[in-house]
């Protein structure tokens, strides 16, 4: 990947939109009464969240970690850490958090992990994008998007090097034949 690349449409917007009210749907038939904690990973997710939130019409509440991975590129090293930390107390609430895309596994297995022993009545999760071919460790994904091939994606906040987060639609980015 370089500077060359160019985003082609995996699943356009109305494609986006459409899936989104699915999710919607199956989480308010679930969480409808409970006053969640929607729990959103930054900053890939923001954009999935403020649509699917806009779908949710119940009472809830929002809270953002920002996660890192050490040894930087687009690899997960598997060390990671809570950057930007939960304010909001999770125990005994019903936690519910929004990825935008697993690849490995590692960092939404850790951050499942780091709120697990913080003892939420209950702990799921909904991702907009799942990329399995790359699985390194089990996830259970509780509400999902897409399934999307081992390429990289961007768009719909989901960035190559901050770039690229702000297309509506989900992108496959590929390089420019020269
Ligand atoms: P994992 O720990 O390998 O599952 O990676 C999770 C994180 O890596 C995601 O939250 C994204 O920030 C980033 N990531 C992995 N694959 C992609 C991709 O195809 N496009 C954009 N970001 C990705």
């Amino acid at each position: 990947m370089d500077s060359q690349s160019k985003p082609r449409i995996l699943f356009s917007r109305g494609e986006v939109e459409a899936t989104v009210r699915r999710l919607a749907t199956e989480i308010r038939q679930d969480y409808q009464g409970k006053n969640p904690l929607l729990l959103g990973i930054l900053k890939g997710s923001f954009m999935f969240m403020a649509d699917l939130i806009r779908l949710l019409d119940f009472p809830l509440e929002v809270e953002f970690v920002r996660l890192s991975s050490y040894g930087g590129g687009r690899e997960s090293s598997g060390k990671i850490k809570v950057v930007q930390g939960l304010r909001s107390e999770v125990r005994g609430r019903d936690v519910l958090v929004i990825e935008d895309i697993v690849d490995t596994g590692l960092t939404i297995a850790f951050l499942l992990d780091y709120l697990r022993k913080k003892k939420p009545a209950s702990l799921k999760l909904c991702s907009l994008t799942d990329k399995p071919s790359r699985r390194q460790v089990p996830v259970t994904i509780d509400y999902l998007g897409f399934t999307v091939p081992d390429k990289f994606i961007v768009g719909y906040g989901l960035d190559w090097d901050e770039k690229f987060r702000y297309l509506p639609d989900i992108c496959v980015l590929e390089q420019e034949n020269r």
